[in-house]
């Protein structure tokens, strides 16, 4: 956990171009007074509208406050508030916030006046349904690629990584706003929109529902889960399949050879997506087209529940210090989102959300597939998210970002 949060620092203070400021809770509480009228003096408030703040990650409650005083996130009240923030007044309110419970009562009603209307009118027919929230959230949808949340923001809500942010007890209505504005992209985050763009109002209403008491919920198994789980049978059967497969990628999917990709480690349900690509042409490979028109739909899922279950080995010793900044911090004036918010601070990817472990692949590979998704030579990307990441950048940098994936 260390790790983590000192290698977010240096990716903040990398995107920021200066060090972030060293917060102080008790500055910070002195300062709150400015927040307590809507947010609750201790970050915990009972209108609908306004977010609770207690227990958020710091670094996520920065972030937000210099995105409401640049205008990347618009917010009539929250702008002026933002406006008139130094920098260290927001390390100071950040680090008072995030160090309150969001568990237990909330703040004593500050707020006297009611919510506001929202502008989309519950239809007064339809009831939430957490427990069909806590289902969606769980699992996604693979069916319209729409990840699971919780590859992100954590179990009930509690996010391990400190770039997304907890949803833990956060009020429904709110939630929902966020949910709409990433949908309509008034609010602009590339993975959010994505992800909202497909969520319809009634799956909206049962997140929103779900984040009210997750514990409530804890009790209730989530349904019809889509995700087939590696079983021993299958990494056996896999591992007398994968015999076809050793010349290239090494017996055990580590490959010796630099541009052919390790398969050691890699997510079962990102392979066996890459296979059927392979095989029905979405991906393009001469070599691995031939490999993979052989295989049954059960060859595939057994293949990759074998090469799933190995260890990888390590990749490149030394680090690159471009690369760890453009990885960490990416390049907004360019698209380049940090590659970080989806391959994972360390690389390991994020298997439910379809993103691919990067961590001591081959730079020689890693190099190559940047260079196929920036001509478009390889399209498998859904959404396009690897092409728009490509576009701007230069090979320099692509040399940089793979050295740098290989050491992590
Ligand atoms: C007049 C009411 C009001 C005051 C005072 C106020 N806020 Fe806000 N704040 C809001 C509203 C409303 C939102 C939600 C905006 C939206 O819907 O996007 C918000 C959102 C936020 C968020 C984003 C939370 C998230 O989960 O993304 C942060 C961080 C925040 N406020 C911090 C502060 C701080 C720090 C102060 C004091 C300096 C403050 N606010 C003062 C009303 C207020
Ligand atoms: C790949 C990681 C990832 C996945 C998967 C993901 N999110 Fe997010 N989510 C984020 C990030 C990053 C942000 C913060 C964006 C920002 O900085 O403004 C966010 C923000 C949010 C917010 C706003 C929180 C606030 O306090 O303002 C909500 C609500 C949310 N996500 C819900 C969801 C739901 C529901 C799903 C599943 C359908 C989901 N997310 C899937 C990364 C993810
Ligand atoms: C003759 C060499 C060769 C053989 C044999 C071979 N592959 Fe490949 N494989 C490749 C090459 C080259 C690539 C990279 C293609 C590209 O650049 O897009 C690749 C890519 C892959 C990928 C994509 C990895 C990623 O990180 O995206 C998977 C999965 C894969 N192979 C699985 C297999 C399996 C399973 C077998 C055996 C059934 C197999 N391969 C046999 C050469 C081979
Ligand atoms: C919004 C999410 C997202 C971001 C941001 C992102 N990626 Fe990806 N990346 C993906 C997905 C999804 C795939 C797999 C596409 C597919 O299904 O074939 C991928 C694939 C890759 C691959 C191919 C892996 C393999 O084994 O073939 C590399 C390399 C890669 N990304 C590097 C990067 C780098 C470097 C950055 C930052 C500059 C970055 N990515 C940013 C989502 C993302």
């Amino acid at each position: 956990m260390k790790k983590i949060f000192f290698s977010l620092l240096l990716g903040f203070s990398l995107v920021q171009g200066a060090a972030l400021a060293q917060g102080d809770a008790a500055a910070g509480k002195d300062k709150s007074m400015l927040c307590a009228g809507c947010h609750g003096a201790t970050g915990k408030n009972p209108s609908p509208i306004y977010p609770d703040l207690a227990g958020q990650h710091a670094q996520y409650i920065v972030k937000q406050l210099k995105a409401f005083k640049s205008g990347d996130r618009t917010d009539p009240v929250m702008a002026p508030m933002a406006a008139n923030l130094s920098e260290q007044d927001m390390a100071d309110l950040a680090a008072y916030f995030s160090s309150q419970s969001r568990t237990g009562d909330q703040d004593k009603a500050v707020v006297t006046t009611t919510a506001p209307a929202t502008a989309t009118a519950t239809k007064p027919t339809f009831v939430a349904d957490p427990a069909s929230g806590k289902t969606l959230y769980e699992n996604g949808d693979q069916a319209r690629e729409l990840a699971a949340c919780i590859g992100c923001h954590g179990k009930e809500g509690h996010s391990k990584v400190l770039i997304y942010p907890n949803l833990f007890k956060q009020h429904p209505e709110y939630i929902e706003k966020q949910l709409h504005a990433f949908k309509d992209g008034s609010r602009v985050d590339v993975v959010m929109n994505k992800f909202a763009s497909v969520l319809t109002e009634e799956e909206i209403k049962n997140i929103g529902a779900y984040f009210a008491d997750p514990q409530a919920m804890a009790s209730i198994k989530a349904k019809h889960i889509v995700q087939a789980s590696v079983s021993s049978e299958a990494v056996t059967a896999g591992k007398a399949k994968a015999a076809v497969c050793a010349s290239c990628h090494g017996v055990d999917g580590n490959s010796m050879v630099a541009i052919y990709p390790k398969l050691a480690g890699q997510s079962s349900e990102y392979l066996v997506k890459q296979l059927t690509e392979f095989k029905n042409g979405t991906r393009k490979d001469p070599v691995m087209a031939g490999m993979a028109a052989a295989l049954s739909t059960q060859d595939i899922q057994d293949l990759a529940s074998y090469f799933s279950a190995q260890k990888i080995t390590n990749g490149l010793e030394k680090s690159n210090e471009l690369g760890k900044k453009l990885y960490l911090g990416g390049d907004k004036k360019r698209s380049i989102t940090a590659c970080a918010a989806c391959h994972g601070i360390q690389g390991k990817g994020m298997a439910k959300a379809g993103f691919p472990a990067v961590a001591n692949q081959h730079v020689d590979y890693l190099k190559g597939q940047l260079t196929k998704f920036k001509s478009s030579v390889r399209a498998n990307d859904a959404n396009a998210i690897m092409r728009i990441t490509t576009q701007k950048m230069t090979e320099e940098e692509m040399q940089a970002l793979a050295e740098y994936m290989s050491s992590l």
